[in-house]
């Protein structure tokens, strides 16, 4: 992908939604100390927890919640980027980081795809594996990868210093030592998705 692409999937990508009530921003920074410069109130950054309405997200979407002062991405993802990911699972052993950075598993539980998801609520028509809620935040230094599909390996690309995550949110190549986390998350409804 060029670096033009990249630089519109992280425009389209980059909608953050207030946990206060107070509407969406639209930002077209992908500099995580920039974004922090919109200094989320001290109430904001200390919730436990928020409750995100996922009705919108549709399949090969993803929108990007601010929880904690910090960038989530919320994605659900298409039969086809599923299959890319558990087919990108066959490497695990050369991946620069073998687990699954996952606050919902145990720490050493591997970094398989099916480790890295959360499942659908019960009676829902999204495939398992759809779901995929991670840290927007770079492992290396701090900035904002952009969209699904972006990089070397059709996941996340890091323009900062050149890290690629694949479509499950691994790393795979550049200087980022670690898998975008995933954040304890559960959904609570069909449509409503609690994180923290
Ligand atoms: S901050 Fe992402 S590669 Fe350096």
């Amino acid at each position: 992908m060029s670096h033009a692409d990249d630089h519109d999937s992280s425009r389209r990508d980059f909608l953050f939604y207030a946990t206060g009530g107070a509407g969406a921003v639209a930002t077209g920074a992908a500099v995580w100390p920039l974004v922090n410069q919109m200094n989320p109130s001290a109430d904001v950054l200390a919730l436990a927890s928020i409750r995100v309405d996922v009705s919108l997200v549709d399949p090969g979407t993803q929108i990007t919640v601010l929880f904690q002062g910090q960038p989530v991405f919320i994605r659900q993802r298409t039969e086809d980027e599923i299959a890319l990911a558990r087919e990108q699972d066959a490497d695990i052993d050369s991946f620069p980081d073998p687990l699954a950075r996952n606050a919902n598993l145990p720490d050493d539980t591997p970094a398989l795809d099916e480790n890295r998801v959360l499942q659908p609520p019960e009676g829902s028509a999204a495939p398992v594996g759809a779901w995929l809620i991670q840290s927007g935040v770079c492992t290396h230094l701090g900035c904002v990868p952009v969209g699904e599909g972006a990089g070397d390996f059709s996941g996340w690309f890091c323009p900062c210093h050149g890290s690629h995550y694949d479509a499950s949110g691994r790393i795979r190549r550049g200087p980022a030592p670690e898998n975008l986390p995933i954040p304890a998350a559960r959904f609570i409804d069909e449509t409503t998705i609690e994180l923290g």
